[in-house]
């Protein structure tokens, strides 16, 4: 796609009365006018604007990963690991939104949930449908969150749908195939609302892409593109369970049990499981290797064969 600005595109053009063009474009009245504190602290701003600022890179993340599941769709390979690139960076200023609010002690954080439950009833993150949304598309398929979203229909909806189609991986998996990679059947073909079960001759797909670093280029850089998300995606995780071991300690979450309790199992959810698994045994280990003695038996999931 050509996206050379034409001239004729150009053409100046009236603000409407009120804007300049910048908070024509920008909309700049109106997200200023979205920040609403319901305590009288005075960090509740910067943390309201962290929340936000999060949920606008979910949403952007989003757009990104649906534009590279229509190019990898096409088999434009090049164009979706551009687009996949983007996901990349878009975690780090995402990531580092929790700077933001680092400076919380327990005493602040209560001061100010305290009046957000009486304002708004009770809440929790887990009803923001753009995590989840982008939870979905990396291929972490947990249909139970839906029910967060009940008093919202056009979101349960919207979740629902996401959760039924492919995710990421699912297209990068068909790609793959179609390129004549041995990826099995039902691996391909699934009920892509339940969760992905990771499968021994998918790792050994990933080992044959690793296998030669002058061949299948482009599918490594694939690879470790999405490598990168998933580690972008992981450490927002931990900044968060690191947030919450510092704001908020052993007490009760949403759920009545610990949060931390609650979040801990959630670390071991890594997007593309055997782009993982695989990398326990791709390239050749030096005949001498002292760590390679007695790994054959041990591995959970593929071996060489
Ligand atoms: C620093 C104070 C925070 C604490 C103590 C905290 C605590 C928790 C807890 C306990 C959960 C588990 C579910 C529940 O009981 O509600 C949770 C989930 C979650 N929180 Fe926070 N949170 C904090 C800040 C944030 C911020 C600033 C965001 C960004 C908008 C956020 C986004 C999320 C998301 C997306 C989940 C779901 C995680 C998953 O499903 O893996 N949290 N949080």
């Amino acid at each position: 796609m050509n996206h050379t600005v034409k001239p004729a595109s150009l053409a100046p053009a009236e603000a409407p009365a009120g804007h300049t063009p910048y908070s024509d474009w920008l909309q700049t009245e109106l997200l200023h006018s979205l920040q609403h504190p319901v305590s009288a602290h005075p960090g509740e701003h910067a943390w309201i604007v962290s929340a936000q600022v999060s949920e606008l890179y979910w949403m952007l993340i989003i757009r990104e990963i649906q534009a590279a599941q229509a190019q990898l769709r096409a088999d434009d390979l090049a164009g979706a690991c551009r687009t996949l690139r983007r996901v990349v960076a878009h975690h780090e200023p995402l990531n580092a939104t929790w700077r933001s609010i680092a400076w919380m002690t327990p005493v602040d954080l209560l001061a100010i949930l305290s009046c957000v439950g009486p304002k708004y009833g009770k809440d929790t993150a887990l009803q923001g449908w753009t995590f989840r949304q982008m939870v979905y598309l990396l291929g972490i398929k947990q249909g139970e969150h839906l029910q967060h979203f009940l008093p919202q229909p056009h979101r349960w909806q919207q979740l629902s749908k996401a959760l039924a189609e492919p995710s990421l991986y699912d297209d990068v998996l068909a790609h793959l195939s179609r390129q004549g990679f041995a990826v099995p059947a039902p691996a391909l073909d699934r009920d892509f609302s339940m969760p992905y079960t990771p499968d021994q001759a998918v790792e050994k797909v990933w080992r044959d892409v690793y296998a030669d670093p002058d061949q299948h280029r482009e599918l490594q850089q694939l690879g470790e593109t999405l490598a990168d998300i998933a580690e972008g995606f992981c450490a927002w995780k931990h900044l968060h369970l690191m947030a919450t071991r510092r704001t908020f300690g052993a007490r009760p979450a949403y759920f009545g049990t610990e949060g931390i309790a609650w979040l801990l199992p959630t670390m071991n959810e890594i997007p593309f499981p055997e782009l993982w698994s695989a990398r326990g045994f791709i390239g050749d280990a030096p005949a001498v290797c002292p760590h390679a003695r007695g790994q054959q038996g041990g591995r959970e999931m593929g071996r060489r064969d």
